[in-house]
């Protein structure tokens, strides 16, 4: 048995590097979404230049596959390598609210992260959430809350959310040191707010469209650059895998497909990922 698996092991594989091909993977070049980032980084210039001087909030709406979690999150990583070049305390923490269903799991998440480990019983959410905004305050951390999926925000959430976005005003004068990025697939969410919290909730809206069939193409001839040893895979065959994704409008159905294939090559000990697989599972 050990002989088997050594021999496996030794196997040479197509994948150069195969966490890249991964759906939570977050690459650093964003082949078609350079203009909105580019956008995001106008809005935040105060909030990281001056910290304490003015915060802001982002809107990132567009269907599934469109990119926005990932690039939601770059944003996010590229703020956080600034800021701490600039020595600035900066945190940006992601959140699924799909997965992250009441105001006390999301504050508690979010003090883990700004290293501060409260045990989960004892407190209520008003303790939690005054813990939070004295930590901010205290540490003068700038804080970058990435609510994703909030299309899922339970109402019990909906108080966090005023409380996050008025807490630059409140009592504890957490200036403009919390910003928050909101990520859905449409607006409808929003019907479901009350007077106050839509006056508080004001944001830059990004709407992103499904990629088209270039841009796939584009997206997917980057990714195998970082994920696959040189010449693994065609341009002809990533045109293919565009053109069957493409009516999908999901980028992440086209990933699939490619890191589908990536594996049937491993598994024959192919060197090239041949049409052949793709049809397997296409
Ligand atoms: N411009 C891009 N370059 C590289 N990979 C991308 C790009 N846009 C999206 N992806 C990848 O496509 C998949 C779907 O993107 P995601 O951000 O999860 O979409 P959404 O949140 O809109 O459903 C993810 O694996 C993501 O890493
Ligand atoms: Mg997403």
């Amino acid at each position: 048995m050990d002989m088997i698996l050594e021999k496996e092991l030794k196997n040479p594989s197509i994948f150069k590097d195969e966490s890249k091909i991964g759906f939570d993977y977050v690459p650093e070049k964003l082949l078609h979404r350079e203009k909105h980032f580019s956008f995001m980084v106008k809005c935040f210039r105060n909030f990281i230049n001056k910290p304490g001087s003015v915060s802001e909030n982002i809107l990132i709406i567009g269907k599934q596959g469109s990119g926005k979690t990932v690039l939601a999150k770059r944003f996010g990583a590229s703020c956080k390598t600034i800021s701490k070049k600039n020595k600035i305390s900066l945190e940006y923490i992601h959140v699924n609210c799909r997965l992250e269903k009441t105001s006390y799991r999301i504050v508690l998440q979010i003090l883990k992260k700004i290293g501060i480990e409260v045990s989960s019983r004892g407190f209520s959410y008003s303790e939690l959430l005054e813990v939070l905004l004295n930590e901010i305050k205290i540490k003068e951390i700038l804080l970058i809350l990435i609510l994703d999926e909030i299309d899922y925000l339970q109402r019990d959430c909906y108080q966090l959310l005023y409380d996050l976005l008025k807490s630059n005003e409140n009592i504890l004068d957490v200036h403009n040191y919390i910003s928050i990025i909101a990520i859905a697939n449409d607006l409808t969410f929003m019907e479901n707010f009350d007077d106050n919290l839509r006056s508080v909730f004001l944001c830059n809206k990004i709407s992103l469209n499904p990629y088209n069939k270039q841009q796939i193409f584009d997206i997917l001839e980057e990714r195998s650059k970082i994920c696959f040893y040189e010449g693994s895979i065609s341009h002809s065959l990533l045109h293919k895998i565009a053109t069957i994704s493409e009516s999908k409008s999901d980028l992440r159905y086209a990933i699939d497909l490619l890191r589908k294939a990536a594996k049937i090559a491993e598994k024959n000990k192919s060197f090239t990922i041949l049409p052949e697989y793709l049809e397997k599972i296409a």
